[in-house]
């Protein structure tokens, strides 16, 4: 297992961006312990607002873990009381700010340093997202959000849930800019192949035939690969389907990462999705995560790639590699690295995209400003 360190990726640990720590559904009053980007979170959704609160973990009257306990008489009680979580161990109660707001057997003032650290949360598309920074700065872009969500003509998804993988995510980035791998890997004919670096975003635009996705002779697969940040990855892809694959990977320690996957399906028609529309919406959703499957198999099994040995035909790994670091550094640094790489790159021996593809994402991506 290779770390941060070892890909000589800058100065933090764990980048900056926006990262996926659970699926929506599964977040209720009950408090739930989870650990991400090398920490504990106590994660819970407030009584009062039915807003997910994500709060550092252990308390700091004695250290105990706000959300790993089962049998304290608060916990079989319920911890969460409106907004706020009661610790475990004595009782003391933080609001959704992480302020300690009752210490039910004290009457002296509640210290000012009685908090834990509160972090950003939204729920996007059925999925809780954190702003993480090291530097502890605002978001610096918006979590991502598809208009599609709120089409009827569109089927929500529902997460595959892959669970924690031994792999740093660096590993799973380089799939951005893999040209080479789609024959043997997934049994596509690349017709076209570039990449995009602009700010905080890596674009893949690429077509062919695809053995997974669509049937021999059939359409030409295109999809347009995004990676908004270091962590999250949409995937416009017209095949059989209209459909919008979504995949995060959010580092649980250094070197390893948890990976969702899920699929947003268009009807056949485009008019509102039917239960037929549904139904086919799931089997497109387990043949993408097939496709999906073969990349995870690779990553499961390799040895960490710190040099690759790269030929002509590869495509910009080392580019995008530099473009990655940007979540790495301090916010101040980004333009020394995005000055090394934005603008479009084709592998050589391949086609680039054609001009209405480019002028698709012109108009369908979030503006990235480059001050
Ligand atoms: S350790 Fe949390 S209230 Fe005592
Ligand atoms: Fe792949």
């Amino acid at each position: 297992m290779a770390c941060s360190k070892d890909y000589n990726l800058g100065e933090f640990t764990f980048p900056r961006g926006w990262f996926m720590v659970a699926e929506s559904a599964k977040v209720t009053d009950q408090p739930q312990g989870v650990h991400f980007l090398g920490q504990e979170f106590a994660l819970y959704r407030g009584k009062d607002s039915g807003k997910v609160i994500l709060l550092d973990a252990y308390c700091p009257h004695m250290g105990t873990h706000l959300a790993r306990n089962s049998t304290s008489y608060v916990a079989q009680d319920g911890a969460v009381e409106g907004d706020s979580i009661r610790c475990p161990y004595h009782a003391w109660r933080f609001g959704p700010d992480g302020k300690c707001n009752h210490i039910p057997y004290s009457t002296g003032p509640i210290p000012p340093a009685a908090k834990v650290r509160s972090w950003p949360v939204v729920e996007s598309m059925g999925a809780v997202f954190v702003w993480h920074d090291p530097e502890g700065g605002e978001p610096e872009w918006d979590a991502p959000f598809l208009q599609e969500w709120n089409d009827a003509a569109w089927t929500h998804w529902t997460f595959d849930d892959l669970g924690k993988i031994d792999t740093h995510p660096q590993e799973i980035v380089d799939n951005i800019t893999d040209a080479a791998h789609f024959g043997p890997v997934h049994g596509s004919r690349t017709k076209f192949f570039e990449n995009e670096f602009r700010g905080h975003l890596a674009i893949q635009r690429m077509g062919g035939g695809h053995r997974t996705l669509v049937a021999q002779g059939g359409p030409m697969l295109v999809t347009e690969a995004v990676y908004h940040g270091p962590s999250i990855l949409i995937t416009r892809m017209s095949g059989l389907y209209d459909s919008y694959i979504f995949i995060a990977h959010t580092p649980v320690d250094d070197g390893s990462s948890y990976v969702w996957h899920a699929l947003l399906v268009k009807s056949a028609s485009g008019g509102a999705a039917t239960a037929a529309d549904h139904a086919a919406a799931r089997q497109y959703q387990d043949m993408a995560l097939a496709a999906f499957a073969q990349d995870f198999e690779v990553w499961k099994h390799k040895r960490p790639c710190i040099q690759g040995m790269f030929v002509q035909g590869d495509g910009a790994f080392r580019k995008q590699r530099t473009w990655y670091k940007q979540f790495y550094n301090p916010r101040a640094q980004k333009q020394e690295f995005l000055k090394q790489v934005e603008g479009i790159h084709v592998p050589r021996g391949m086609e680039p995209a054609p001009d209405e593809m480019r002028a698709q994402s012109e108009a369908s991506l979030p503006m990235v400003a480059n001050a």
